[in-house]
């Protein structure tokens, strides 16, 4: 069965869905993005998501393609053409259209909106605790980066960077030699002074909703933690590291540029985040806000 885009009011098989030659998009990469879980046949925290992209298209001054409440509508009809009963993804992208190539806003011109969405394969939370690697490199981004935007080629480089390097992720150091973020995930790490740290969600990273997710549950359990920088020596020497995003859930660090990390084995806390926010993806939603 053919997977079905949305593009512009239309429902395409991928292989005819495609946007305008000059869509900002393309041209500029004029517009922001959001990845949301399926589980269950649930979105996983729909609204937080839907919440980050009002932020999002906000800051880059766009107006929504359509209402809230209409996206929603959208976005349920494409996992349902998609046939996604229990595990997948959803993508969702907005651009402020098509129009002559200039770098100003176009006078009047229609938001673009994408979303495109995929299977995947089932929870396997016994691979997920076996842990990944990653490099580090240096961070080669916009100061913006709590904006989702499309513009993602340094992400791009750093991430096939890591993929040479047999890793799963890079994790990219700022000026001053701290740990920013990956390049789709949030990093944390557990010090060798037993405190568990993830970098504040200023305008260096974004704020990743499993990220807030997993501050909830600390909060909800009484897990302590800090919003607060880490350097590269402080990974390396760390007793626990994980990553956090949509896709990736809760996954541990067992090696930092080969220096293996807790032994290269899940730290405790880990599991214990893992389990909690597997607990957390599982359980019924609230999907109205
Ligand atoms: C740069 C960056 N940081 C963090 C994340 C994690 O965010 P979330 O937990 O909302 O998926 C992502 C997700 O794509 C990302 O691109």
């Amino acid at each position: 069965m053919s997977r079905i885009a949305y593009v512009n009011g239309r429902y395409l098989p991928h292989a005819l869905a495609g946007v305008h030659v000059e869509d900002r998009g393309f041209q500029f990469a004029d517009g922001v993005y959001e990845v949301i879980a399926v589980q269950g046949g649930r979105f996983v925290d729909e609204g937080h998501h839907l919440n980050r992209l009002d932020r999002s298209l906000t800051e880059i001054r766009m107006a929504w393609p359509m209402s809230r409440r209409s996206m929603r509508l959208v976005m349920r009809e494409v996992i349902r053409r998609n046939r996604i009963f229990r595990r997948g993804i959803i993508y969702i992208q907005v651009t402020r259209g098509a129009a002559p190539r200039n770098f100003a806003f176009p006078a009047s011109v229609e938001s673009s909106l994408v979303m495109t969405a995929r299977t995947l394969p089932p929870l396997d939370p016994a691979a997920m605790r076996e842990g990944v690697s990653v490099i580090i490199v240096p961070d080669r981004r916009w100061p913006r980066r709590d904006i989702k935007s499309v513009s993602l080629l340094p992400n791009v480089l750093a991430k096939q960077q890591a993929v040479d390097h047999k890793a799963f992720e890079a994790w990219q150091v700022d000026d001053d030699g701290v740990i920013t973020e990956g390049t789709s995930s949030n990093a944390w790490i557990v010090t060798a002074e037993g405190e568990l740290v993830t970098r504040r969600a200023d305008t260096a990273i974004l704020s990743g909703v499993t990220r807030r997710m997993i501050m909830a549950i600390c909060a909800e359990h009484g897990v302590t933690f800090a919003e607060k920088g880490f350097t590269v020596d402080q990974a390396k020497s760390a007793r626990e590291a994980f990553l956090t995003s949509t896709t990736a859930l809760v996954t541990p660090v067992v090696h930092i540029d080969g220096d293996s990390i807790g032994g290269g084995e899940i730290g405790p806390i880990t599991e214990r985040l893992l389990a909690f926010y597997l607990d957390h993806m599982l359980k019924p939603q609230d999907q109205y806000l």
